[in-house]
């Protein structure tokens, strides 16, 4: 027997967190590098939320607190909830956790047994995959298409549906494609749900602020009372507050959920950094506006790049409603050659060629469980966007 698990072989490291690196070891060579590959903002926390932070390291906030969130965020996490998703749960019914990413795999681990299934749309953010595999369950994939818009479409939603279905994964706006879900279009995906009442619902909100061109953006839970009691409404600081590293993410949910997975908290990290937890009260609870000062600036970043990437021989680049992803297809790239005579087989080659020959960094599609594609964060200052998509027309243009 080998030191490693064996639920530990079918994990994969993240790639994204792989590509951020490979960047960084060519710009330690020296190399001019554009990075396009990181999932996080590129603005800084708020100073009203830092200064929160201070105050409550001179308050003296600096122990264990509840294992699942302190009194004070959970109430305001109850009325973010009432404010802006018009969803109604009491502090019992919310957890706090060290970023999102630990609330989806508490939510894993309090829930699956060997067998259950959990289904996953394609593209996914990655993480979803390996935490259901990690809880012991079988990942289902749902694909979407391009011509779509990247979303979910209730007849492929259905036949993916078993009687051991124990979740959908629902993500909207999502990473990596940016498309979120007009009311219309998640009430046919939650009318199919209501006729499946064993299936739970993990709707992942992390980018609910992160929308453009006035969409408005709607959560299953509140499209479909009928789905409250069985779904888990998750959002977070990270994204929105540009609080990335504080580490706070959230959910909503039913009682008996919610205590399941502070047990598996209880002894795995304990509650998250008390420090942090007092910097979310102040995001939730403080001044909003400057959330949609970054969004002017990331609309007109999504154009810049949406137009860019369509000019590029071979891409075909949809404009998304949110988040700050684009997902564009290279198909028409695939099978060609570079001008250095390496053959383009894959989106995995696109992607690595492109970060040789440009200096360009990107995550193919493979990664997100779809292909040919490959993702692009726009959460970067404009000038180096534009400068990369410069890069990126001139790689296209020169593959034969
Ligand atoms: C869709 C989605 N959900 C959850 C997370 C996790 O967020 P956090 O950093 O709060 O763990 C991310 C982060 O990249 C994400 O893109």
């Amino acid at each position: 027997m080998g030191l490693i698990a064996e639920s530990l072989k079918r994990i994969k490291p993240s790639p994204t967190i792989a590509v951020t690196q490979k960047a960084r070891d060519l710009k330690a060579q020296g190399r001019n590098i554009i990075s396009l590959g990181a999932g996080e903002p590129d603005f800084d926390t708020p100073e009203n939320i830092k200064n929160a932070a201070i105050d409550a390291i001179r308050r003296g906030e600096t122990k264990y607190t509840a294992v699942d969130g302190i009194p004070e965020l959970k109430a305001a996490i109850v009325s973010k909830f009432k404010r802006e998703n018009g969803l109604i749960y009491e502090p019992g019914q919310i957890t706090v956790g060290s970023g999102g990413k630990q609330i989806i795999y508490n939510a894993m681990m309090a829930t699956l047994n060997p067998g259950d299934e959990v289904i996953v749309p394609t593209p996914y953010w990655v993480s979803y995959p390996d935490i259901a595999l990690l809880a012991g369950g079988t990942p289902v994939f749902a694909e979407t298409r391009l011509e779509n818009g990247f979303k979910l479409q209730p007849d492929v939603l259905e036949r993916a549906i078993t009687p051991k279905t124990k979740w959908l994964i629902f993500n909207s706006p999502s990473n990596p494609t940016g498309a979120a879900y007009t009311y219309d279009e998640l009430k046919q995906l939650t009318e199919v749900l209501k006729r499946h009442k064993h299936v739970w619902v993990l709707s992942d909100d992390m980018y609910e602020h992160l929308v453009y061109d006035d969409f408005e953006f709607v959560t299953p839970a509140q499209v479909e009372p009928e789905l409250y009691e069985r779904t888990l409404t998750m959002n977070g600081v990270s994204k929105a507050y540009c609080m990335t590293g504080w580490r706070i993410g959230y959910g909503g949910g039913p009682k008996e959920l919610i205590s399941a997975m502070a047990k598996i908290q209880s002894q795995s990290t304990s509650n998250p950094t008390s420090v942090s937890q007092w910097a979310a009260v102040e995001a939730l609870n403080g001044p909003q506006e400057f959330i949609a000062e970054h969004n002017m600036v990331f609309k007109q970043r999504r154009d810049l790049v949406v137009s860019m990437l369509n000019q590029s021989k071979g891409l075909q680049c949809p404009t998304p409603e949110g988040a700050f992803y684009v997902y564009p297809s290279c198909a028409g790239a695939i099978g060609k050659t570079t001008s250095r005579g390496v053959f383009i087989r894959t989106d995995e080659d696109f992607a690595s060629e492109l970060l040789e020959e440009e200096g360009v960094a990107v995550v193919h599609g493979a990664a997100f469980g779809m292909s040919p594609f490959f993702r692009i964060s726009y959460a970067t200052a404009t000038s180096a966007l534009e400068d990369a998509c410069q890069r990126i027309q001139r790689f296209c243009g020169s593959l034969r």
